[in-house]
């Protein structure tokens, strides 16, 4: 079926599309949005994994990009060639650890190719640029506290990480303020849900309590997260590309706040396992204590609020994992990173 160009069918350009929120925005917009076309480009890093875009191979409205973000001439012809009408940024280096242990790729793709993207959107006029940013940006909370990041909490990033998503974000807010390009900037909580990479807590501790390996607790485990759907989380990127006002930061989260320990006992009681494998581990350095958002902005100016809760979440969440063994399999044994089939080969 050919794209066409009527009024009420319009392009988008995300990415980061093959990773875990990105694949699960793409195929979540596709199947709900007929008239929707996306462009998707990632990088296929070692987070991208095109075995999450399996479903879509047959589908004329998903155009895969092998290419960075920072590559601007490429962005800025990919928008001219499909007619974009404006860009969702998902892309980024987004674990902790690895910023801990070298900061430079998070410069590269989280700050450069935000800059990237922002100098496209500008020199397009595009109608909206939407930065998926993070809470993390706001530092850290006191554990036992009342404490709420909202969208005036300043940014205290601790983490190499946060620190190159707050450089972004300022990127961001000085674009629209210097240049008028119509951005908008989320800040979520912690994400879970199926497709996630085992490197972040739920997807790792649900894989090895199910071949029983170890659980390696960070500390004492008393850190606090908040923790939301990965879908939920989609709903409300599109509904910040959809109705976010240019300028404005929205908070999105799930009033969900549970310990590390906590969460690590709710999925070996699931799975029915012992707690004798949990093993604490030396403390991630720096380690942020608590997070929680007020997301009651995005409530009242988008229309958005949370619909999965975290026990349905959960459940289903692990028995995805259960029941999809060969996306396990290749995420462990590497074969992930093969998988690069003919519908999405595309010359350059
Ligand atoms: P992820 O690591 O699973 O996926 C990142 C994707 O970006 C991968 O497919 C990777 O190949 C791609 N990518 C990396 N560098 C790129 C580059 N230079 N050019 C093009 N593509 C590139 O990350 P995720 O957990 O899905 O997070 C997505 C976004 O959401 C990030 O911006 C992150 O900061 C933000 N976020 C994540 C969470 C969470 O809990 N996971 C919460 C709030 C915000
Ligand atoms: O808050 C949003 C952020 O959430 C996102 O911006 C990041 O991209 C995402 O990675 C996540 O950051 P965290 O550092 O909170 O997530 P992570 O899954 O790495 O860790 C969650 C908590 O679990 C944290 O307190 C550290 C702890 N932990 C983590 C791992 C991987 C452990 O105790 N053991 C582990 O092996």
């Amino acid at each position: 079926m050919a794209f066409m160009s009527a009024s009420d069918n319009k392009t988008i350009l995300i990415s980061g599309g093959a990773g875990f929120i990105g694949s699960a925005f793409v195929m979540h917009m596709l199947s709900s949005h007929p008239n929707l076309r996306i462009i998707n480009v990632d990088a296929l890093t070692y987070a991208g994994n095109l075995e999450n875009l399996q479903s879509l191979e047959q589908e004329d409205r998903h155009v895969f990009v092998h290419a960075k973000i920072q590559d601007t001439e490429l962005m800025h012809s990919l928008c001219e060639q499909y007619d974009v009408e404006g860009m969702i940024n998902i892309a980024a280096e987004s674990h902790v650890d690895r910023s801990i242990h070298d900061a430079s790729p998070f410069i590269d793709t989280n700050v450069q190719g935000t800059l990237s993207l922002l100098t496209v959107a500008r020199n397009l006029k595009l109608k909206k640029y939407v930065q998926v940013s993070t809470d993390e940006v706001y530092g850290s909370l006191e554990l036992n506290s009342q404490g709420v990041f909202t969208e005036e909490t300043p940014l205290a990033p601790n983490s190499p990480y946060s620190a190159s998503k707050a450089s972004a974000d300022m990127f961001v807010r000085a674009f629209h303020h210097t240049h008028d390009v119509p951005t908008v900037i989320t800040r979520c909580s912690n994400n879970y849900g199926p497709r996630q990479f085992p490197e972040k807590l739920i997807p790792l501790m649900i894989l090895n309590a199910m071949e029983s390996k170890p659980l390696p607790v960070y500390g004492d485990g008393m850190n606090v997260r908040d923790w939301i759907h990965v879908q939920d989380h989609c709903n409300a990127i599109w509904l910040a590309y959809e109705h976010g006002k240019p300028g404005e930061v929205y908070n999105i989260g799930s009033d969900n706040e549970w310990s590390n320990l906590h969460i690590v006992h709710s999925i070996l009681a699931l799975l029915g396992k012992s707690t004798d494998l949990i093993h604490f581990v030396q403390d991630r350095p720096g380690h942020d204590k608590r997070y929680a958002i007020d997301a009651s902005k995005a409530k009242r100016e988008l229309h958005w609020k949370p619909n999965i809760s975290f026990e349905q979440g959960l459940r289903e969440t692990i028995q995805w994992y259960q029941e999809h063994p060969e996306w396990c399999e290749h995420i462990l044994n590497g074969q992930y990173r093969d998988y690069y089939s003919k519908q999405y080969q595309r010359e350059r």
